[in-house]
């Protein structure tokens, strides 16, 4: 990419911050993490930083505690967890900036982690003394976030007007690469997959993807807002009604590149194991809660052929089997295409695990709301903020 990255950093003796997002779910009052991905996703650079002669601040949020200081969302579990995958101490720090924290800087080879930046308000507001104090604990920057890089917040954007480089590390440099990749000069023929409940998040994503793929396939609940939109029986299907109109817009900006389901799994109830039926016209009374096998059928034929693919969101009601049909059988054929395959984070990625087809994916991406906003066509402040090449 056009900013420096972590390799063009000389890093011996120097004290490097690097800006993580261990923003990671946990259970049990904060004291378990229930998946590491983020924090494994992390270790090149800090592996990379150490083992070339730096000493290691590393900084998160973790949820949202607005401000104030919650037991609840300390990133001690992270430093923990974070120990047993380096093999070596991570030293926890009380708070992330202040003067207790600048008596635990690490020297090269030792790794510090400093407390929930969001615990102080001024990380989210941006505030320029707050961006100071934090590079202060630094001589270089480096943002590996890309979760977080959707965010112009002090430690992901901030801090990097107060040092005198800002570099990309190893996950953000990748994560650039495919989403740049896929969104400007992707392998042809180039396929869209999206799906989820709501078309409102996916405005932006489907009006940048329509100007760049060939074909946009959608499932997910908001394929019945677009089926309203074009006078088709949805029955009692999740329909956003004051996006019907939206939907309309889309479909006449896309043409014939938009394929909507031609077949539903229906239920009368939403609950797991509901009975329920394939059919072809949605009857009064159901819900489509997944894409049927005709669907699946005609989706496969567009993704067989396509030597790019992006997928975002699940073409069901996923977590309540037997609506994950759908969802897994796209994760197979994504898995078996041998296209270049990006997966957004967040549903499509559990729904990749659940298909038990990770490895088989060109890239996963670890950002949920940050790759949306990369494949809406936005500049992420996280990225812009760094040092060009
Ligand atoms: C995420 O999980 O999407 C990122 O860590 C950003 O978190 P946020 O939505 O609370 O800013």
């Amino acid at each position: 990419m056009a900013k420096l990255s972590i390799k063009d950093l000389d890093l011996q003796g120097q004290r490097v911050f690097i800006r993580v997002d261990f923003n990671v779910p946990l259970a049990n009052g904060g004291k378990e993490i229930t998946s590491d991905t983020r924090i494994r996703a992390s270790l090149p650079a800090i592996r990379y930083a150490l083992d070339h002669g730096a000493g290691v601040v590393l900084a998160s949020h973790l949820g949202r505690p607005d401000g104030e200081v919650n037991p609840e969302m300390s990133l001690a579990p992270c430093a923990a967890r974070l120990a047993e995958l380096l093999g070596r101490p991570v030293k926890m720090a009380p708070d992330c900036v202040g003067s207790e924290v600048e008596a635990m800087l690490p020297a090269p080879g030792e790794v510090l982690l400093l407390e929930n930046v969001r615990f102080h308000s001024e990380e989210e507001d941006n505030d320029p003394e707050f961006s100071k104090q934090l590079a202060r604990l630094c001589d270089v920057y480096v943002n590996d976030a890309f979760g977080s890089a959707h965010r112009a917040h002090a430690s992901t954007a901030g801090i990097a007007a107060h040092v005198s480089k800002a570099a990309a590390g190893q996950l953000m440099d990748k994560e650039v690469e495919y989403l740049t990749l896929v969104t400007q000069d992707p392998p042809r023929p180039c396929v869209a997959i999206l799906g989820g409940s709501k078309v409102s998040d996916k405005i932006e994503v489907i009006r940048n993807m329509a100007k760049v793929v060939d074909k946009l396939l959608i499932g997910g609940a908001m394929a019945y807002t677009f089926m309203r939109a074009k006078g088709e029986p949805t029955g009692n299907s999740k329909v956003e009604e004051d996006k019907v109109e939206l939907a309309r817009e889309l479909l006449a900006e896309a043409g014939d590149k938009l394929v909507l389901p031609v077949d539903h799994v229906v239920a009368k109830e939403f609950k797991a194991g509901a009975s329920n039926e394939t059919v072809t016209t949605i009857p009064e009374g159901t819900m489509a809660l997944d894409i049927g096998p005709a669907t699946v059928g005609k989706f496969a034929d567009e993704l067989r052929s396509a030597k790019c693919i992006i997928w975002n969101g699940p073409m069901g009601v996923f977590e309540k089997p037997p609506f994950d049909a759908g969802t897994v059988a796209v994760a197979k054929i994504l898995a078996d295409s041998g296209a270049v395959t990006v997966v957004g984070g967040g549903d499509s990625e559990k729904a990749i695990k659940v298909a038990g087809v990770s490895s088989k994916i060109t890239h996963i991406s670890t950002g949920g709301g940050a790759s949306l906003e990369f494949l809406g066509g936005r500049v992420l402040p996280g990225v812009a903020a760094l040092t060009d090449k």
